[in-house]
């Protein structure tokens, strides 16, 4: 573009003749303001909360520092303060005692997903509550869906799946999110809640969610025991042509907005997939990304409010409208910094 011309040093100058110079856009903290392409604010965060059965404090995470798992009576002050700090969505999680092959809990009227999304709802009635919509941590196998033999039976699981959107959708989730890859899910979904004449309650499809291996400490933290591997029904991390297809299938099975899991590492599935589809899409930055970001941070290794800041920006440049993290609320101060723009230590009065 700017480089057929010849590289001339004028004689009577150090300078040589360029046609071009990046830095003119960069030579001060206003001009890098001016020229910022992208902005990440607090309501492009949601933060995923865990929800403990049977327990009276909040448990630390070993493997995730700074997460907790909370008692049901302190998720409606979890809520309130997440909104508090700028937050407009929740993420929501629950670690059941009850555990069966099918999970049953997650569908029943009085189960820890039903009384979560209540609570949830009931503190703070604005805030976008969407619900997690698997079976792994209410199931004794920890798979995603029911177990027949040696599989995951996939239509079984789309039954059971209908039913707990349902349940949930009475409880007033304003999002269902169904995280199970089963195959037809958003459709299944779609059809159940328009059955039962809930049709604002929208589906924020898991669409391109990979057989990761970023999802240990997540699984520590739900309590979920799984023997074996999800590779029969999450993407396996080599195909990027599967995962866009997965994602425009569940387009036109009506999903309103479209994940892709993990974050850092998909970038490139984000960021074709934004070439794609004009629907809202959506980053999951998973525990194993919070953990090794916390962990090289403690050690000194890096600077974490910097570090994380560059992750969410990468999120949004690639494509992503949110971003689904553990670092939510912890961002929330730090973007608005952010935001502030470099020139404001300049700012006379
Ligand atoms: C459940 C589910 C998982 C995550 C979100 N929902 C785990 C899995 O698929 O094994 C992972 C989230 C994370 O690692 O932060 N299906
Ligand atoms: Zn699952």
């Amino acid at each position: 573009m700017f480089w057929n011309n010849r590289l001339a040093k004028n004689a009577d100058k150090d300078a040589f003749d360029l046609p071009f110079r990046f830095r003119r856009q960069r030579k001060s903290a206003a001009m890098r303001d001016m020229v910022r392409e992208t902005i990440v604010l607090p309501q492009h965060l949601v933060l995923p909360i865990f929800v403990a059965e049977g327990i009276t404090e909040p448990e630390a995470i070993e493997s995730l520092p700074g997460v907790y798992r909370y008692p049901e009576n302190q998720l409606g002050g979890v809520v309130r303060n997440a909104w508090l700090a700028g937050l407009r969505s929740v993420l929501l999680f629950g670690v059941p005692n009850k555990k069966d092959n099918e999970g049953s809990d997650t569908w029943s009227e009085k189960g820890l997903m039903v009384r979560m999304i209540k609570a949830a709802k009931e503190a703070v009635p604005e805030m976008v509550v969407i619900t997690d919509n698997c079976f792994c941590s209410y199931t004794t196998h920890g798979h995603c869906g029911v177990v027949v033999g040696d599989h995951v039976d996939n239509d079984l699981s789309l039954q059971n799946l209908q039913k707990q959107v349902v349940i949930a959708a009475e409880a007033g989730a304003d999002m269902v999110a169904p995280s199970a890859m089963m195959d037809g899910q958003v459709l299944a979904i779609r059809e159940a809640l328009d059955m039962t004449g809930f049709t604002d309650v929208g589906i924020l499809s898991y669409a391109s969610k990979f057989a990761s291996n970023l999802y240990g400490p997540f699984r520590a933290a739900a309590d979920c025991d799984l023997k074996g591997d999800r590779k029969t029904y999450q993407i396996d991390p080599a195909n990027r042509r599967q995962a866009i297809m997965e994602a425009l299938a569940d387009e036109e099975e009506a999903a309103d907005m479209l994940m892709v899991k993990p974050g850092i590492m998909y970038l490139d599935i984000l960021s074709e997939l934004r070439s794609q589809t004009e629907l809202p899409l959506v980053a999951y930055q998973v525990s194993g990304e919070y953990a090794m970001i916390k962990a090289a941070a403690e050690k000194g290794i890096i600077d974490e409010q910097k570090i994380v800041l560059e992750t969410l920006v990468s999120f949004r440049r690639a494509g992503a409208d949110m971003i689904i993290s553990y670092y939510a609320e912890q961002a929330c101060p730090w973007l608005d910094e952010l935001n502030k723009g470099e020139g404001h230590d300049r700012q006379q009065d």
